[in-house]
């Protein structure tokens, strides 16, 4: 999946990033060498225990200081305003409540600081998405709860984040796999009115 675009498009949505990061659901690190030299620290928050094993290990190589600690996206462990950026790469499909993670999300970042998003979503064929829609209670089960029918770009406007760029595109994971829909881009918390549910 990474040689077939994966890293790329890690690395596009990392890029112009700055100062303090949060990473949600890191993984198993493969973002960590991506970040550009003007990020300052990444706080990476994995639930997972192997998965954090493994991208301690990463984190030890990554050209910024990369701390990787326990936590959800629903309990982020920082303080209010304490991001310029928070990053959400191929996670967002998993929460189990997009509207209260992106919450969270607002709450860690500073105003005018940037959600860096990387997620498959919801197809923009109406068929396809009737059978996402479909698959989507049996494929929860069998993949860690990735939600295939989520319209992620929307959850993250409903938010109250202002999008300041946006790639739609579609990607296939593996040579046997169909293309899926992906959006990458950045969307700004304004900071400056309540968003919704809060
Ligand atoms: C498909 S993997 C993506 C990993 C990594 N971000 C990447 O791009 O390779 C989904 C990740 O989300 C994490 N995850 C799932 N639910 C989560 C939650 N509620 N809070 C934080 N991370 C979560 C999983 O443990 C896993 O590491």
């Amino acid at each position: 999946m990474n040689q077939r675009g994966a890293t790329e498009h890690r690395r596009a949505a990392l890029s112009g990033l700055s100062g303090k990061v949060i990473e949600i659901g890191a993984g198993e690190g493969s973002a960590f060498g991506l970040y550009p030299s003007s990020v300052t620290e990444v706080l990476a928050v994995e639930p997972d225990d192997e998965l954090r094993r493994l991208a301690k290990a990463k984190a030890v190589s990554a050209p910024v200081p990369v701390r990787v600690v326990a936590g959800a996206a629903e309990t982020i462990p920082a303080p209010n305003a304490s991001a310029d950026a928070v990053v959400t790469s191929l996670v967002l499909c998993s929460v189990e409540d997009q509207a209260a993670v992106l919450a969270e999300i607002r709450r860690v970042l500073r105003p005018g600081g940037a959600l860096a998003y990387y997620e498959h979503v919801r197809s923009g064929h109406k068929v396809l998405a009737a059978l996402q829609d479909l698959v989507t209670p049996a494929w929860q089960r069998l993949a860690g709860g990735c939600h295939p029918n989520r319209d992620t770009l929307q959850a993250i406007s409903s938010a109250g984040f202002t999008i300041r760029e946006n790639r739609r595109f579609g990607f296939s994971a593996g040579p046997l796999v169909p293309p899926v829909d992906h959006i990458l881009g950045h969307a700004i918390w304004p900071g400056d009115r309540q968003g919704p549910g809060s």
